[in-house]
């Protein structure tokens, strides 16, 4: 018997959801529960083919943990190591390099030195920054966000320099991104699970949180829901993340991606909405029993992404030729190859989970 197991915190909805629904489809030889922790042995396999995890990026046990389950053979959901070493600045570079659109962005050191460091420890660092040089690349308005942040936390906007200052004083030990403001005519957010599909989501991040996925607007260009979906499937495919979201900010019919670091992305039913519950439910269910079949005991499981390969193989990651940054004006979309879902208009309550928690320490100013 190959079990598949799912490592969560306080959301309710969606882990118990999957569960059932793997144990419903009654595949010979494969049945699903919560993951059962008793003891944790260095090279010693927890008995688990597959575990999909949704927590361990707030609990360093959970992630030590799944990387010794990851070497004694389980395919963990995400990769466990690649999780724990991108963030959002290295994945825009990304981005860049493989042709996805993304703001303008500078990464701006911590205001207070970390823990266990002073100023002699930052002799590299020419003080003052040259932040002329960084506005003028960046421009206002501009978003400042933590390199490593989720769940809307110390995401600010800023409307010139002295409210840059003014707002960077009070971050304390956070290293931060500034990012180019997009403008934006229509959002997505999108689900993409294992690296193929994808479920895209009219978004609209302006609305109180109940209404976000509440988006009356008119119906998206198929063509441009087209080059989301390719966008979607590059980033995944390239982070080597199986189960993520990506959100486009469009400006001028060009779809900018601001946030595609989500590894555990938010999927309560309440939030979410019904319709887009089941879609990830049902999928995540399929891609765990496909992850269970695949699964060979006593090596590694894990999805390395497009860019470990291309690093790992001495290539480079490919050529430079499309548009680095978000280009000002409108482009060309791709044609359409393959059907795209699109996301239902009417979902109606509050998010609430740990990966994604709603709350916010400081609000969008
Ligand atoms: N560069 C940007 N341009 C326009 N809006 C942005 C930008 N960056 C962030 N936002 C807004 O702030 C929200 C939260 O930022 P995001 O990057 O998604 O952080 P988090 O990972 O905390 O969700 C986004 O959903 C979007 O509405
Ligand atoms: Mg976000």
């Amino acid at each position: 018997m190959k079990k598949i197991g799912i490592l969560f915190g306080q959301e309710r909805s969606f882990p118990e959801a999957v569960v059932e629904r793997i144990n419903q489809k009654a595949e010979k030889g494969i049945s699903a529960e919560a993951v059962k922790i008793e003891k944790i042995l260095q090279n010693s396999p927890l008995d688990y083919a597959v575990i999909i995890d949704r927590i361990s990026q707030d609990v360093p046990f959970y992630r030590a943990s799944l990387k010794n389950a990851a070497i004694t053979g389980t395919a963990v959901i995400n990769n466990p190591f690649w999780w724990s070493a991108d963030e959002k600045f290295f994945n825009n570079a990304l981005a860049e390099q493989i042709g996805v659109p993304v703001p303008k962005t500078a990464l701006i050191p911590s205001r207070q030195h970390p823990t266990g460091t002073t100023g002699e420890s930052f002799s590299n660092l020419t003080m003052p920054l040259n932040w002329d040089a960084i506005f003028d690349y960046v421009g206002f308005p501009a978003y400042m966000k933590p390199y490593d942040g989720g769940g809307w936390r110390d995401v600010y906007k800023l409307h010139d320099k002295e409210d840059f200052f003014d707002k960077h004083s009070g971050t304390e030990q956070l290293v931060m991104l500034l990012q180019e403001e997009i403008i934006f005519d229509e959002y997505f957010r999108c689900y993409c699970i294992g690296g193929k599909h994808v479920r895209i989501m009219q978004y609209e991040p302006r609305n109180p949180h109940h209404l976000r996925y509440a988006v009356d607007g008119k119906t998206p260009d198929p063509k441009l829901l087209k080059t989301v979906e390719e966008y979607t499937l590059k980033l995944c495919q390239y982070l080597g993340y199986d189960f993520n979201t990506v959100e486009f900010a469009v400006r001028d019919g060009v779809p900018i991606a601001i946030d595609f670091c989500n590894p555990a992305p938010d999927a309560d039913i309440k939030s979410v909405g019904q319709e887009n519950f089941d879609w990830v439910v049902e999928t995540t269910a399929n891609y765990a029993i496909e992850r269970a079949k695949a699964q060979k005991p006593g090596q590694d499981n894990l999805t390395w992404g497009e860019y470990i390969k291309a690093s790992v193989a001495g290539k480079p990651l490919i050529a430079k030729t499309t548009a680095p940054t978000a280009p000002k004006a409108a482009a060309k979309v791709e044609a359409p190859k393959a059907k795209v879902e699109k996301a239902p208009a009417k979902p109606k309550a509050e998010p609430k989970t740990e990966t994604k928690p709603v709350a916010k320490k400081k609000p969008i100013k």
